[in-house]
């Protein structure tokens, strides 16, 4: 796998263990929403496949069409999908979502269609939208999910450098509007039924535990965006929170938590 792909492909799947009550509650509310259950699902920027599988789990009667651009996710989503014994309900599809959707229209009409940290990936999000509408069943649904930020981990005064570093660390490298898709969703066709920020609070214990590595992954891909913008001292400070051997580390401290919020749109194809 090169070597971003497994990097992000790695940080995905331990958003998906660590975060794993945010993807079962969403997934929870699609299902009491559905009537009758999807039967034919489509998973947009599958990734290495958090979302294909908790969609698999919650609708054990439903195929779901994962697309990617990339053949390492997809590659690592079908070794997941075998381990959790859910491969023959899952199909994956090479593809630039940009491009053509034949290959991966064939699978459709679909019931459900599911976009997580993947919208803004798009050249033309209108167009993407419109493709999608086209594609659900009248009744059908999309979901929409984006990370608004990425996870706060740290305590105010991690022992290193001055108090107030994470706050520092995101207002420096986090200067994008967060996304907005309800004007699309009603432009092309769809009605909302709901648009819904998930706010996020896990300790320790909650968030499991693989939490030190994904503060871990997380922190460093901050870190890789902030040279130009963090002052130095601050630079310093990290730099020690992310070596392992150091006792302050963040792949060592016991007092880590997970505090973000996730946007989801749900809207129905009328
Ligand atoms: C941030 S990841 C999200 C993955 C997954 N949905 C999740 O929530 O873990 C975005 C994914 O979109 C894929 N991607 C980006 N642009 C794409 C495109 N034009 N066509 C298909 N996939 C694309 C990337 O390869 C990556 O796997």
């Amino acid at each position: 796998m090169a070597g971003s792909d497994a990097a992000l492909a790695k940080l995905l799947e331990l958003d998906g263990e660590v975060l794993a009550s945010y993807f079962s509650e969403l997934t929870g509310r699609l299902a009491a929403l559905a009537d009758p259950s999807p039967a034919r699902i489509l998973d947009l920027g599958s990734g290495p496949g958090t979302g294909t599988l908790a969609l698999a789990r919650r609708f054990p009667a439903a195929h779901v069409t994962a697309v990617d651009i990339s053949a390492q996710m997809l590659h690592r989503l079908s070794e997941q999908a075998l381990a959790h014994g859910v491969a023959d309900r899952i199909t994956t599809v090479e593809a630039n979502i940009d491009e053509s959707w034949a290959e991966f229209s064939r699978g459709g009409p679909y019931d459900l269609i599911w976009a997580a940290a993947f919208m803004h990936h798009v050249a033309d999000p209108a167009r993407t939208f419109a493709r999608a509408f086209e594609r659900l069943n009248p009744g059908g649904r999309i979901a929409v999910t984006e990370m608004d930020f990425f996870p706060l981990y740290l305590p105010e005064d991690t022992g290193v450098g001055r108090p107030g570093l994470e706050a520092r660390l995101h207002a420096a490298t986090n200067t994008r509007p967060p996304h907005e898709w309800t004007d699309h969703l009603r432009d092309a066709g769809f009605t909302l039924r709901e648009r819904r920020p998930f706010d996020i609070r896990l300790d320790a214990t909650q968030a499991g535990p693989s939490l030190n590595t994904y503060a871990q992954g997380s922190l460093a891909k901050l870190r890789s965006h902030a040279t130009e913008v963090l002052a130095e001292d601050d630079l310093a400070a990290l730099d020690v929170l992310l070596d392992e051997e150091q006792p302050h580390s963040v792949a060592r401290r016991d007092d880590l938590t997970v505090r973000t919020t996730r946007t989801t749109w749900i809207a129905r194809r009328p």
